[in-house]
């Protein structure tokens, strides 16, 4: 099927980072029909070649560079160009439409790759300018409001003119490689899922760290905080998709399905939850890979601030499979490094035959890391090999990423997944209405405390894994979170 993309905000830094270079290595990999257009729309003037040399720039930043060929390149954008225009305005996109959307048999998606609070004016200028069709798809991405209510408020703005049908909401780390992975290993295997419940399951832990600061969005961030930014979206998509129910099929609305009844699953936290189960910290100057960093209030264009830049937390989902077992969640900036992992911990043999030794309580773990490499791996108890009567034991990983055929970097980036699912018009992998505002009713909850009792983080050095008391917090119930182990 013929596709058109137009990226409204085709000069910021979503488009540069991540969309373009996403799209040339679909058109590299030939997953793009050869007359697909792209059409990048920016108010600011700039001619065709400085927005290509742009564009470029980019290219050798990116984490999975796909090798650079000029071939390539040139036939890329061959279908890339730059449209100087307003998109809030319909005579600026009629202009457009007459030169370029003539046949509207083409099927079309826009992404809007700008700030949401022109979403409303976007899309009543698409409407207005005769874009809007059964074939035109609209994808937006976070931040989607700041709680339930502004969230619903862009949301009607969007479903106005769109129907949901042709809305798709990006979470980014729904398109990573091992997330989906985790739905392979959970839903084509039988071994894992008698053991996916809390007769065998110990507790599930969630981190995601990152050694970045703000970089150089202090203002975006600090109206945010890492709780809006990272728990209420990234977060609890992967504690849905590691907690749901097996879906009927691999079909979007029956996984949206069971996301969404975990949402509704998860206990509401209250004023005495908020004071013991969720640690909220703000990091203050330190070093990471021995340079140097500013606390986050001296950051470029801070100020004095009680925004969170780390939180930790214990979930509990309400139902039959998870009841009484705790999802530890964890995010923050300027930590010691970046990973993101899941890790399931399962409960400890019932009855020990091995005489003691140093490790024999090592859970079975399984670690699906998502960054910074990409691996899903098993932790089995194993004999060390040899004639030792007290029969050593040690913990082994078992790799189920198998490297040889997925070698570092092989695995696409999130955002050609994403980007080749719209035009394909696959939404598994986007988040439903209902899914988004399920998350902000939660958040809502705990920001409510928050701003009844003020925000007080804790700080913690850049640098660090977070204040102590995200250790206190795991440590309280007996347990530590994997790294530190
Ligand atoms: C974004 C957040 O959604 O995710 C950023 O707004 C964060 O603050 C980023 O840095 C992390 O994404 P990734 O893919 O680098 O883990």
């Amino acid at each position: 099927m013929a596709c058109d993309l137009l990226i409204v905000g085709g000069e910021g830094d979503l488009a540069l980072r991540k969309l373009y270079p996403a799209l040339y290595s679909l058109w590299v990999s030939d997953c793009l029909g050869p007359d697909t257009r792209v059409f990048a729309m920016a108010r600011r003037a700039e001619e065709q070649d400085v927005f290509l040399a742009r564009v470029r720039e980019w290219f050798d930043l990116r984490p999975k560079a796909q090798p650079f060929e000029e071939g390539a390149w040139q036939s890329f954008t061959a279908r890339l160009s730059y449209h100087s225009a307003d998109a809030t305005c319909a005579e600026d996109l009629n202009a457009f439409c007459a030169q370029h959307l003539q046949d509207r048999a083409r099927d079309l998606v826009v992404y809007l790759a700008t700030p949401p609070s022109i979403f409303g004016p976007v899309c009543q200028a698409l409407r207005d300018a005769g874009i809007v069709a059964a074939n035109t798809r609209i994808v937006v991405e976070k931040p989607l409001g700041e709680d339930r209510e502004s969230y619903l408020e862009i949301n009607r703005q969007l479903t106005d003119i769109f129907d949901e049908a042709q809305v798709y909401r990006i979470d980014h780390y729904l398109g990573k490689e091992p997330v989906q992975n985790l739905l392979a290993l959970r839903f084509a295997n039988t071994f894992l899922e008698p053991l996916w419940n809390n007769h065998y399951i110990d507790n599930v832990q969630i981190s995601v760290a990152e050694s970045i600061g703000v970089s150089g969005r202090w203002d975006f961030y600090d109206a945010a905080g890492a709780m809006r930014d990272m728990v209420q979206n990234h977060l609890l998509q992967l504690l849905c998709l590691l907690a749901m129910e097996p879906p009927a099929r691999l079909e979007a609305e029956a996984v949206r399905n069971e996301k969404l009844k975990v949402l509704t699953c998860l206990r509401p936290m209250d004023e005495a939850s908020v004071r013991d189960d969720v640690v909220l910290g703000q990091y203050t100057a330190g070093a990471i890979d021995g340079q140097p960093v500013p606390g986050y209030c001296q950051e470029e264009g801070a100020s004095r601030s009680t925004t969170e830049t780390f939180v930790a937390l214990k979930a509990h989902v309400d139902n039959w499979r998870w009841a009484g077992i705790p999802f530890y969640l964890r995010t923050g900036k300027r930590l010691q490094s970046r990973f993101s992992e899941i890790v399931v911990e399962f409960k400890q043999v019932p009855h020990s035959i091995f005489p003691p030794q140093p490790g024999l309580n090592t859970p079975n773990r399984l670690i699906i890391r998502l960054q910074p490499d990409e691996t899903i791996s098993l932790e089995l108890m194993n004999k060390v090999a040899g004639l030792d009567v007290a029969a050593p034991l040690r913990a082994v990983a078992l790799d189920l990423s198998f490297p040889e055929e997925n070698p570092a970097g092989a695995a696409p980036d999130a955002y050609q997944r994403l980007l080749l699912d719209v035009i394909r018009e696959n939404p598994t992998l986007f988040v439903r209405s209902d899914e988004v505002e399920e998350a902000w009713k939660w958040v809502d909850l705990i920001q409510d405390v928050w701003a009844r009792n003020g925000k007080q983080p804790e700080t913690y050095t850049a640098g660090s894994w977070g204040p102590s008391s995200a250790i206190a917090l795991i440590a309280r119930d007996g347990r530590r979170w994997r790294h530190e182990q």
